[in-house]
């Protein structure tokens, strides 16, 4: 399987993989035509910014200008692991990763079939999440499967992604800025860090409407319940009276973040024609990650 995925890559083919947090769309970073398909495939505005996946710190050097001692510390403490690092773009890399601009993410990601993969193509390759612009992160090869032609994407299945939500990603600066919340929290990353404010986020492209399912779908508080209409619900608790269709959703933020992709899916294909999702409101970094998805998927 590996074999017929390098061989697509050198091709300028795209190639889907899995992740510790969601799929991505791998293709040469370095290949100007790759990147070209990769933004058409998948829908992308080319305002929006693909993250450089590497298979380790010494690749991530490749594709940046410069690497600051913090990069450094924050690439042994995090990676491989969900941290994506948005540092000066060296100037090799085409422009259509960064969205013409002179900035790069880079993360190793954490996932031996991956890493393997990298290890072995050793160029580094993007990976925007496996689906169409705008719409659900993929957490498994079958998710992936029902977004793309067979011919247009090669998947590797390495099982269910244990994660569940995108990487955090770190403007390095300095200053620091978080442009978006992961499972990665700012008290853990030993600097200190602003996190953006205001609600299109500050990475370029980043759309307000993101993550969302096709059906309508609303935030609620448990108060609000019910609702009219054929409802599927997604709820740490059940209420009543019982919606016509209920996704459980876990009460720990770890075990929230795996499922919440995969269950806001099945809400989607449930055939009802609203889904409720009532958001959680404990407090935590996971949590606050959560709600920037559920705000996205719901707007
Ligand atoms: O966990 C993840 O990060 C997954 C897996 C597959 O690695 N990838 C992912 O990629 O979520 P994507 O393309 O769906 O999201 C990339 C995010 C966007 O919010 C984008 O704006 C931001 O990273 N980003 C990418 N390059 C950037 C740059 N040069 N400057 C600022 N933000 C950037
Ligand atoms: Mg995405």
């Amino acid at each position: 399987m590996i074999q017929a995925a390098l061989e697509r890559l050198k091709q300028g083919g795209l190639v889907a993989f899995p992740t510790e947090t969601v799929y991505g769309l791998g293709a040469d970073a370095l290949n100007p035509e790759a990147i070209a398909r990769v933004f058409a495939v998948k829908g992308r505005p080319a305002s929006n910014p693909l993250i450089v996946h590497v298979a380790d710190a010494s690749m991530a050097r490749q594709v940046v200008a410069e690497w600051p001692p913090e990069a450094e510390r924050l690439a042994r403490a995090f990676w491989p692991g969900p941290l994506t690092l948005v540092l000066p773009r060296a100037p090799h890399v085409p422009p259509d990763v960064t969205a013409g601009g002179d900035l790069v993410a880079v993360r190793q990601p954490d996932h031996p079939l991956t890493l393997e993969l990298l290890r072995a193509y050793g160029k580094p390759l993007v990976g925007p999440s496996a689906n169409r612009s705008g719409g659900v992160s993929p957490t498994t090869a079958a998710h992936v499967r029902s977004e793309f032609r067979e011919d247009e994407v090669l998947v590797l299945d390495g099982g269910p992604c244990r994660g569940g939500i995108e990487s955090t990603v770190l403007l390095v600066g300095p200053p620091a800025v978080i442009l978006r919340p992961g499972l990665i929290g700012p008290d853990e990353l030993g600097l200190e860090v602003a996190t953006e404010g205001g609600p299109s986020g500050a990475s370029p492209g980043q759309l307000d409407k993101h993550y969302a399912p096709r059906t309508r779908t609303v935030g609620i508080q448990a108060e609000d319940w019910p609702l009219e209409g054929r409802v599927a619900l997604m709820s740490q608790h059940d209420l009543d009276p019982p919606a016509a269709v209920f996704l459980s959703m876990p009460a720990d933020p770890h075990g929230y973040a795996e499922q919440l992709y995969a269950r806001l899916r099945e809400a989607d294909a449930s055939g009802c024609d609203l889904i409720a999702i009532v958001v959680p409101t404990q407090s935590g970094h996971v949590w606050d990650a959560l709600r920037d998805r559920l705000r996205r998927a719901t707007s």
